[in-house]
């Protein structure tokens, strides 16, 4: 027996079915990456693993879980156009809403894709875009979670198991009261930054006030 029958009896390759649970095993792989990418991104700038880690590596292992689950989705929409059963045409795999099976779902997740793909690709551009579009664009990511959660939920058949379903929801729920913390805390944060300006403002007041007011006494 060749090698080549060998791998292909030992899978099933040339069996329909072989790609479609190919692209479902990618999908449901790239999305888990793109999930833990997202709440190990929240947790960084929350600063709870700032105690234990160092910045650099978290900062880096962010961006290495985005680049791991987009080679994911690469392989999830790739293997999708060479599925026999259901073979998507390129177009189809670029263009949102043209796919021939669940259209709105697959298309959120084509949307999905773009979204996580321009927010990884801004790593890169950080010092020529600014701080301040580098931040407006990464909030894009919890859109593209969004998406992308419920793409895998509403678009495929592994959600009627339990344990997929219950994946999806435990995985959101998580996202959810990270989101909400880092909010809580951007926003003490901002009001304590706005208390130290006033009182600054007002320390720097009562020193231009004071030498006028000896000046006025003499
Ligand atoms: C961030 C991007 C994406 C993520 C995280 C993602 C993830 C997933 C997940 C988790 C599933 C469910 C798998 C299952 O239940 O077995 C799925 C299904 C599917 N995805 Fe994606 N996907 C993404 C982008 C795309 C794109 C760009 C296409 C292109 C057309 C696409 C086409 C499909 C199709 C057709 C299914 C249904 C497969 C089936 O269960 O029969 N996805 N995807």
């Amino acid at each position: 027996m060749s090698m080549i029958n060998l791998i292909s009896n030992l899978f099933a390759i040339d069996s329909l079915q072989f790609w479609w649970y190919l692209t479902r095993a990618a999908g449901l792989m790239g999305y888990f990456l793109i999930w833990l990418s997202t709440v190990w991104g929240l947790v960084v700038s929350s600063k709870i693993l700032d105690p234990f880690m160092e910045r650099a590596f978290t900062y880096d292992f962010h961006e290495y879980l985005s680049w791991l689950g987009l080679a994911f989705i690469g392989i999830h929409v790739i293997v999708l156009m060479a599925d026999q059963y259901l073979p998507y045409t390129l177009w189809q795999v670029l263009i949102p809403f043209l796919s021939p099976y669940r259209p709105f779902w697959v298309g959120i997740g084509v949307i999905a894709l773009y979204l996580s793909l321009l927010v990884t690709v801004t790593f890169y551009l950080k010092a020529r875009i600014g701080a301040q579009a580098f931040r407006r664009i990464h909030y894009l990511s919890l859109v593209g979670y969004l998406g992308a959660t419920l793409h895998g939920l509403y678009a495929g058949t592994d959600s009627v198991l339990p344990a997929a379903n219950l994946m999806y929801k435990g995985t959101f729920l998580i996202t959810l009261f990270l989101v909400v913390y880092w909010v809580v805390l951007l926003y003490g944060r901002k009001q304590d930054e706005e208390k130290l300006r006033k009182q600054l403002l007002r320390e720097k007041r009562r020193n231009t006030a004071r030498p006028a007011a000896a000046g006025n006494s003499r």
